[in-house]
């Protein structure tokens, strides 16, 4: 793997001084390099602290710290213009997020959705009485096919959770039709598509209802956060209410609730990044262009695709798939490899949630059911993704999957 060597320009060590303290890859035996310190497979954006302290000195003075203060509402303001929906409200995180879009669309019965996504997803649906239907994924967006999920409806269907897994739309088109067709609500789960634009279009303006999480580890986050969009300001009051207990006023309270608030010092960090994420998105749409420019050819390899219906990416995950026959290695092979020379990848979303405990046994956990999902759960993995990654870190990594001996 000698092409995978790098040297930092100011190091007079060339990267062989086991006691040099730059991030840069250092001899291993026979000529095997590797990272003196983990590369994570993300980092949280962390503002500048006075960008922070400036905030809390605001929250103190006005000695309000929840219950949709001041900063929260400059925060709602500038997310549903960054975010060009037409009306939004922020909550404590993303999985609050799906129960209250769960609640107030009065998921029940039967709700499809894909087994390629994180926990949250199906966790939501079956928090709220409903049961989840895992249907199959497209081959090439790895969102929810909507063959597969035309084929899953039954009278008991009400809902589809659809996901925009790793930033990549899901047909809107074919779901809003389908949806139209059976008379079914339309939800998605939006975690990982902060920023995503399909025709010009804000993402969450699809559906009825659009999920955001903003975690410490997306790309806009607010330590713990989330968000839902919707088009409706009926459905809009609805979720207001709902993330508040339902309450209407001092003494009444209209319906079954929950504490879904977002604080003000969440709202603050908040605002913090946004300030920062141009420059952030600037870096990864850089990292991304790196790994596409050396992965982009590798026999075996498939970088995520950008689809031409997508006008702003969201660039808050890198995935690749490995074909196993044509690279020479399996991705759980790669994974470790990369492991061994401090690069730490995540095997993305793998095991599906089909297979969890809680859920293995419903009728659509069959892997027969699911023949694409399956087959890409064992191929997909997450690269190190986040603007404080150096261009030289990521060709590196690219290099060292494109080199790695097999
Ligand atoms: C697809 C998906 N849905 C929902 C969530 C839940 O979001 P949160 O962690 O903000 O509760 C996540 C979290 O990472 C996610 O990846």
């Amino acid at each position: 793997m000698s092409n995978t060597k790098k040297i930092a320009g100011d190091c007079p060590s060339l990267g062989d001084d086991p006691k040099c303290r730059h991030n840069h890859l250092h001899t291993q035996g026979e000529g095997v390099r590797t990272f003196p310190q983990p590369i994570l497979v993300t980092r949280p954006l962390l503002p500048p602290i006075p960008a922070i302290t400036r905030r809390m000195e605001d929250i103190w003075g006005a000695q309000w710290l929840t219950n949709m203060g001041k900063q929260h509402g400059i925060l709602e303001a500038a997310l549903t213009q960054h975010l060009r929906v037409p009306h939004l409200s922020l909550l404590c995180n993303g999985t609050i997020a799906l129960l209250v879009a769960g609640k107030v669309l009065d998921m029940q019965g039967e709700v499809i959705t894909t087994p390629f996504t994180f926990a949250a997803t199906p966790h939501a649906v079956n928090w709220t009485g409903a049961e989840p239907v895992f249907a199959d994924i497209d081959p090439v967006t790895l969102t929810l096919d909507p063959k597969a999920v035309e084929a899953a409806i039954t009278p008991r269907t009400t809902t589809i959770l659809a996901v925009h897994v790793f930033g990549m739309p899901c047909d809107v088109h074919a779901l809003a039709h389908l949806a139209a067709k059976h008379n079914l609500r339309l939800l998605y789960d939006g975690a990982h598509a902060f920023g995503l634009e399909v025709e010009h279009t804000g993402i969450g303006n699809f559906g009825d209802i659009t999920a955001y999480s903003f975690h410490a580890t997306k790309l806009f986050h607010t330590a713990e956060g989330g968000a839902l969009a919707c088009g409706s300001a009926e459905m809009h009051t609805r979720i207001e209410r709902c993330k508040n207990f339902n309450i209407l006023s001092e003494e009444t309270v209209g319906g079954v609730g929950i504490n879904g608030k977002l604080n003000e010092l969440q709202a603050a960090v908040g605002l913090a990044v946004l300030e920062i994420m141009d420059d952030e998105r600037e870096r990864r749409a850089r990292i991304a262009a790196i790994y596409r420019e050396v992965l982009g050819q590798v026999p075996g390899v498939t970088v995520q695709p950008v689809l031409p219906q997508v006008t702003r990416e969201s660039l808050q995950y890198f995935s690749i798939r490995i074909h196993e026959q044509e690279y020479g290695l399996s991705r759980n092979a790669l994974h470790a490899e990369l492991k061994k020379h401090n690069v730490l990848t995540r095997k993305y979303f793998y095991p599906l949630c089909s297979t969890f405990e809680c859920y293995k046994k419903l009728p659509s956990s069959r892997p027969e059911n699911l023949p694409v999902a399956t087959r890409v759960a064992a191929e997909c993995m997450a690269l190190p993704f986040y603007g404080a990654l150096p261009d030289e870190d990521a060709t590196t990594i690219a290099s060292m999957i494109r080199d790695m001996p097999r």
